[in-house]
Formats: C-alpha cells, sequence, structure tokens
C-alpha cells in the first residue's frame, strides 16, 4: 500500500475509539442480509466464472528465469532465453495430457506420452511418425494465454492496468520486483469462492477464531477500509498502534477484485487467491513473499510459513469457510451482517456492478 495512503488510515484508526470499521464515502454502515443461495446455486456460479478471466496475480516475476518452466495449476509459464514470458494451457495438442508436472529448466517441452515436442514459444516442432496423422497434427501448437508483467507481478489475463486503476500505486509500493517466493501451497476447499474473499474483509473474527493464534498481535474489532473502484484498501489495528511505522502499527491489506487479497505482514508479504472451480469447490492458493535480499533466513520464514499458513489461513480461516458452506447444507436462507463486515457489502456492490456492465447471462434459480 502507498505509504500515504497507509498513514491516512491509520491516523483514522487511532481517532476512533471503540470498534472501528470506518468507512469512506458511505454514511452509517447499516447490517444487510446476503441470500444463501449466492454460495450454493451452480446457475449463480455461472454467472459469475468469467470473473475469474480478469487479470490475476499468478506469481512473481522473480519465479521464473530464463529457461524456467513453472506449472501453475492448469496453467504452464514458460520463459524463453531471451526474457520473454507466456502462458499456455498446461495440455498436450495431441490426447490432452498434462504436459509439465514440476517446476524445471527446459530447451523444449516433451509430452511424456508420445513425445509431441513444442518449442518455448509454444509451436509444434515435432511429433513421432508424424506421417500416421495425414497432416492433421499441423499447427496443433499449445493453446496461448494472456499473460503480463507489471509491478513485479505475473498476471494472468493480461494487462492489469486498466483493470487496478488507482489501485495500480498501491501494488507498484510493494516492490515486488525485490520479492521471492518463500513458499507457496494450492488447496482444494469445498466452499464458495466468495467466502475465502470474505474470511479477509473484516477484524470482527480476530478475536474468537484466531484466539490462540495471531490475535495477541492485533486490537479486537478495530479496522478501517476504503473502496478503490470495486478494490478494497484497508488497515487492521496491531496491538503495537501507537508506533510510527504504519507496517508495524497496522496491517494493510488490498483486496483486488475479484478474488485476491494481499496481506501485508511486518516483514513479509502474502497473496491469497481463491479461484472457484464450482458453486461449492474452490483452489485456495496463498504465495509467501519475502525481500529476496533476506530469502536466506529460512529458519525465521519457516516459523512465519507455519503460524500463517498453517495455523492462520488453513486451519482457521479457510477451516471457517468448509464449516460455512457446512453450515449452509442445514437450509440456511440468509447470511446477516453487521457494521463490521461493511466491505463485504462493498464486494457484492462490486459484483452486481460487474453483472450489470457484463453480457447478459443466465437467470439464476
Ligand atoms: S498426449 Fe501428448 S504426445 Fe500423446
Ligand atoms: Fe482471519
Amino acid at each position: 500500500m502507498q505509504r500515504s495512503h497507509a498513514l491516512r488510515l491509520v491516523d483514522q484508526l487511532r481517532a476512533a475509539s471503540g470498534p472501528a470499521c470506518t468507512v469512506t464515502g458511505d454514511a452509517a454502515s447499516p447490517s444487510f442480509e446476503i441470500p444463501a443461495e449466492r454460495y450454493r446455486a451452480a446457475a449463480w456460479f455461472e454467472r459469475e466464472r468469467p470473473l475469474f478471466e480478469l487479470p490475476r496475480i499468478a506469481t512473481v516475476s522473480s519465479a521464473i528465469a530464463r529457461g524456467a518452466c513453472l506449472p501453475l495449476g492448469t496453467v504452464l509459464f514458460v520463459r524463453d532465453g531471451d526474457g520473454v514470458l507466456r502462458a499456455f494451457a498446461n495440455s498436450c495438442r495431441h490426447r490432452g495430457t498434462r504436459l509439465v508436472a514440476e517446476p524445471c529448466a527446459a530447451k523444449a517441452l516433451v509430452c511424456p506420452y508420445h513425445g509431441w515436442t513444442y518449442s518455448l514459444a509454444g509451436e509444434l516442432m515435432h511429433v513421432p511418425h508424424a506421417e500416421v496423422f495425414g497432416g492433421a497434427e499441423q499447427g496443433r501448437n499449445l493453446r496461448a494465454l494472456p499473460v503480463a508483467e507489471h509491478a513485479g507481478f505475473v498476471w494472468l489475463g493480461g494487462d492489469p492496468r486498466p483493470h487496478l486503476g488507482e489501485l495500480a500505486g498501491d501494488l507498484a509500493a510493494l516492490d515486488a520486483e525485490d520479492l521471492v517466493v518463500y513458499r507457496a501451497s494450492r488447496t482444494a476447499r469445498r466452499c464458495n469462492w466468495k467466502f475465502l474473499v470474505e474470511a479477509f474483509l473484516d477484524g470482527y473474527h480476530l478475536r474468537t477464531l484466531h484466539r490462540d493464534s495471531i490475535y495477541r498481535f492485533f486490537r479486537d474489532a478495530a479496522s478501517v477500509a476504503e473502496r478503490v473502484g470495486p478494490h478494497i484498501r484497508a488497515v487492521t489495528a496491531r496491538r503495537a498502534l501507537d508506533q510510527p511505522d504504519p507496517r508495524l502499527a497496522a496491517t494493510p491489506s488490498l483486496f483486488v477484485f475479484p478474488a485476491t487479497t494481499i496481506v501485508e505482514h511486518p516483514d513479509f508479504i502474502s497473496v491469497l487467491t481463491a479461484h472457484g472451480r464450482d458453486a461449492e469447490h474452490t483452489d485456495f492458493e496463498h504465495l509467501m513473499l519475502v525481500p529476496a535480499s533476506r530469502a536466506g533466513e529460512t529458519e525465521h520464514w519457516q516459523k512465519s510459513w507455519d503460524l500463517i499458513d498453517g495455523a492462520v489461513f488453513q486451519a482457521e480461516d479457510a477451516w471457517v469457510c468448509e464449516e460455512m458452506q457446512h453450515g449452509l447444507d442445514a437450509g440456511t436462507e440468509t447470511l446477516l451482517f453487521g457494521g463490521l463486515e461493511h466491505a463485504v457489502a462493498w464486494f457484492h456492490d462490486a459484483l452486481g456492478s460487474w453483472r450489470q456492465s457484463s453480457a447478459p447471462m443466465p437467470k439464476p434459480q
């Protein structure tokens, strides 16, 4: 987050007395309800599926060296010897086998099944016994996906700047060019993707859900947030709120619409992305980014990883999202949100605006 924004929001936090969910641009924060069907109905999810084609962070540029192949989910990232980064559907154009299963260095991409071979630019170069295809194999290059590099991040979906708008300055302020991936996790969660967004949009749950892990670092129900187009900028008060350094006084976070949350811990950064598979199944990704100059401090980072990824994000935040999905199975009709959860209303408002601006889609059942 840009320092000027962080300082301004932290000042708002300091000025607040009692529970704080100060809202810039909105008046009061009334309670509101959201129908449970938005988290359960297959038709509703189908309306939302195109959201996952918007530009989103896949990793940092430093994670893909020249000549490196990095498979992430169903996507294969490849940087050629000239430094050009490309993304492909990670699937052979013969019979669809996953082409690359593990990060590797390569001069060409060779399918493990029958040996079809592609250049790092995705062109089909060699087919064993090609004559038996009668020419049908020609032109079956890898399916290229839009990808861009911006502010030190690799963005699947293409150039993110039009989408980021004013938030671009906050992304640049993360100095991601100087960050490396310490570890990453990708877990399949049985819950709607929006739960994994909303899990990071309120400070209300810290005292209960995170009682035994990180609540000791934070104040109860004290955060301020503001909208930046469809995105959200927020800070959550730490116990050391009086510290002059805003990143010690509070934890800044950026929500990048539609499904990415960036959390600025005191000395490292988490990038959390939810990728919906269907209405009730989501891939949940966590990238832990540390300064390249301190990458060797593995004992220190491992402690942070065990706490933040293991105890907090997986065993508490993502766990409770699955518990919510189970709860909906009981026939729950609406979810109630209070003033401390106001950012969730913004998120749904942004989803509504996006639905209106996109092509007509089937009415949800
Ligand atoms: S499936 Fe890849 S070469 Fe046959
Ligand atoms: Fe949490």
